[in-house]
C-alpha cells in the first residue's frame, strides 16, 4: 500500500515536471527489451542528477555503473559542449545497450562508455593522471562502495560533488544481522567520510518508485 503511495506520487509529480522525452523514453524501453534489470535511477532523480550537474558546472563527469545508460543521459545534458561523461560499466551487454541509447540520444560524442570492472579502470584513469571530475556518480556494485569513494577522491578537486546512489538499502543498513555485503560496503563507506577531513558529507532517505533508499553527497573540501 505504501509503496504503490509513493509511486503514484512519483507519477503525480513527473506529470508536472518531466515533459514527454523520446530519447529517455527509448533508453529505458530498449534497457527493457534487452532484458536489463529495471534498477536505473527514476526519472525525478535522474532530473536531480541533471540539476546537481548544472550547479557544480560540470565540464567532466564521472559515472561508476552505466547500465543502459538512463542516468548517462541525464547527466551528460547537463555538459556544455565541450564537457565530457566518463561511464564504467563491467557487463559487455549493458554496455551495447548504454552505448546505443547514447547514440539515439545524440550523446555519443560527449560520453564514453569504458567496459570492464571499475576498479581496474580507475587506477588506470588516476595512473595517466586524468584531469580531476567536477562531478561523480557512484552507482555499481554495492559491496565496492568504500573502494569507488577512494576512487572518486582521487580523481577529485575542491569542489568536486560525489553522489552515491542506494545508500539506505530500505533502511536494511542499520541492521548488521540483515545489511548483507552491499549493506556492509554502505556502512564502511560512512565510517571513511566520518574520519575523513577532506570532505563535508550528508544522506537523504527518498521513497519513490524504486521503494526506500537514499543517497549520499560528499563534497570534497
Ligand atoms: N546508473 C544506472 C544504474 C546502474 S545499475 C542508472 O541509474 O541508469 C548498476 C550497474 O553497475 C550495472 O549495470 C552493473 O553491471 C554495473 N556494475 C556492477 N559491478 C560493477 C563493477 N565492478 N564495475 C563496473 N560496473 C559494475
Ligand atoms: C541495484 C542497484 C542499483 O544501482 C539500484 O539503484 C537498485 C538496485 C541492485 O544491484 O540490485
Ligand atoms: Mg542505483
Amino acid at each position: 500500500m505504501t509503496e504503490k503511495l509513493w509511486d503514484s506520487v512519483d507519477r503525480f509529480i513527473e506529470d508536472y515536471l518531466i515533459g514527454h522525452d523520446e530519447v529517455l523514453t527509448y533508453a529505458l524501453k530498449n534497457s527493457i527489451d534487452a532484458n536489463l534489470p529495471d534498477i536505473n535511477v527514476t526519472a525525478l532523480q535522474g532530473k536531480m542528477l541533471h540539476i546537481l550537474a548544472r550547479l557544480s558546472s560540470a565540464k567532466r563527469i564521472l559515472e561508476i555503473g552505466t547500465l543502459g545508460g538512463y542516468s548517462t543521459i541525464w547527466m551528460a545534458r547537463a555538459l556544455p559542449d565541450s564537457g565530457r561523461l566518463i561511464t564504467l560499466e563491467i557487463n559487455r551487454k549493458h554496455a551495447e545497450v548504454a552505448s546505443e541509447n547514447l547514440r539515439k540520444a545524440g550523446l555519443s560524442d560527449k560520453v564514453s562508455i569504458i567496459a570492464g570492472p571499475a576498479p581496474e579502470n580507475l587506477a588506470r584513469l588516476h595512473a595517466e593522471r586524468a584531469e580531476p571530475f567536477d562531478m561523480v556518480f557512484i552507482d555499481a556494485d554495492k559491496p565496492g562502495i568504500p573502494e569507488y569513494l577512494e576512487w572518486a577522491l582521487k580523481l577529485s578537486h575542491p569542489g568536486t560533488l560525489i553522489i552515491v546512489d542506494n545508500v539506505v538499502r530500505e533502511g536494511s543498513i542499520i541492521d548488521p544481522e540483515n545489511r548483507g555485503p552491499g549493506g556492509e560496503g554502505v556502512v564502511n563507506m560512512f565510517a571513511a567520510l566520518r574520519v575523513s577531513g577532506k570532505v563535508t558529507a550528508t544522506a537523504i532517505q527518498t521513497v519513490g518508485s524504486k521503494g526506500h533508499d537514499g543517497f549520499a553527497m560528499v563534497l570534497v573540501n
